[in-house]
């Protein structure tokens, strides 16, 4: 399986080989952190600024490998968020959006917790609206806890099944990020046992799952908006093939190009999406695609009855 896993995802024997060592025997390489102000504590050590993609805004490090935030005084007074660093390049989609002209400003996060990609999109775009969306109760929590932690008190949590969303708020924002619930293949990278991730039935369980969230999703975007399928797994079904199949239904969205991206542009699709591998850059890994919906809607108002719980 892994041989299989690894000829389908290097070119050569030799970058095989080092994205095999790359799950198998992970080096700790230092997380990203997301600063939500101005302050930038010193209690931590970063890697020169100089070593990051020249596209990096100013408010985004990545701290050198061992370093822990979770004691510090700034993580507990809110001032940083960390995450993978591979969540900050497939996230990275979103800086091009806040460049652009048509800057979303109505956003969606259909599978928030714990929060990484809401504090992303919300530093990166500055919202009107955050509805920041989980399934499962006991993540909400810790989501509605990482938000108010960092000061993101204009957005608005729920607890809905995506098919809710489409029913209750269609074309209801111009951004919805789907980072998805998926077979976690990358956590292998950190270190983090995941034992049956690249078995077949969970992958195609976790397929199945993401194209009907997806599916949901397209229903809350109204002519223009957008769509970021985010992963951090790298297998095929649920990444490339899961966005050809939602494209073959979902005629009116098309993946839109990230130049800033092109060095983790995929080969195993005919469309734009990019991969990142533990053994190209730091980060364990994941898959990013950038969607757009060209139809001729406009967006429809979200229900009030949707912003009952302000995380402020
Ligand atoms: C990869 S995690 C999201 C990480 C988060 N976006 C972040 O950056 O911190 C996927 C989330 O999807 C949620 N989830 C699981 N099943 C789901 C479903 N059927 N629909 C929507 N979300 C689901 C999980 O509970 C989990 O919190």
């Amino acid at each position: 399986m892994q041989k299989t896993a690894a000829a389908l995802f290097a070119d050569s024997a030799d970058e095989q080989i080092l994205f095999l060592d790359a799950l198998l025997a992970p080096e700790e390489k230092g997380n990203a952190v997301v600063w939500t102000g101005e302050e930038r504590s010193q209690e931590l050590k970063f890697v020169p600024r100089a070593e990051l993609p020249g596209w990096t805004p100013g408010f985004i490090d990545r701290m050198a490998a061992g370093e822990k935030p979770g004691n510090t005084d700034a993580y507990k007074q809110g001032q940083l968020y960390s995450l993978d660093y591979s969540s900050v390049l497939t996230g990275s989609p979103l800086l091009q959006l806040a460049a652009g002209d048509n800057k979303p400003r109505f956003l969606l996060d259909l599978c928030a917790a714990p929060g990484g990609k809401s504090v992303l999109a919300s530093r990166i775009l500055q919202p009107e609206l955050l509805l920041s969306n989980e399934v499962e109760g006991k993540r909400l929590g810790i989501l509605r806890h990482n938000l108010k932690r960092c000061g993101i008190t204009n957005a608005f949590t729920q607890k809905l099944r995506p098919a809710d969303w489409a029913d209750l708020a269609k074309s209801g924002f111009d951004l919805c990020l789907v980072d998805a619930p998926c077979s976690g293949q990358s956590l292998l990278a950190k270190g983090t046992d995941n034992p049956g991730c690249f078995h077949p039935s969970i992958v195609k369980g976790n397929a199945r799952r993401q194209l009907r969230i997806l599916n949901s999703a397209a229903e809350t975007i109204c002519d223009s908006g957008y769509l970021l399928y985010t992963t951090c797994t790298f297998s095929l079904a649920e990444n490339e093939r899961v966005i050809e199949k939602f494209l073959r239904n979902q005629s009116e969205f098309s993946a839109v190009q990230v130049p800033h991206l092109s060095d983790h542009l995929s080969p195993l699709c005919q469309f734009p999406a990019y991969r990142v591998y533990p053994h190209v850059s730091p980060g364990a890994g994941g898959f990013s695609c950038l969607l757009q919906k060209g139809t001729g809607e406009s967006r429809e108002p979200v229900p009030e009855s949707l912003l009952n719980f302000p995380v402020g």
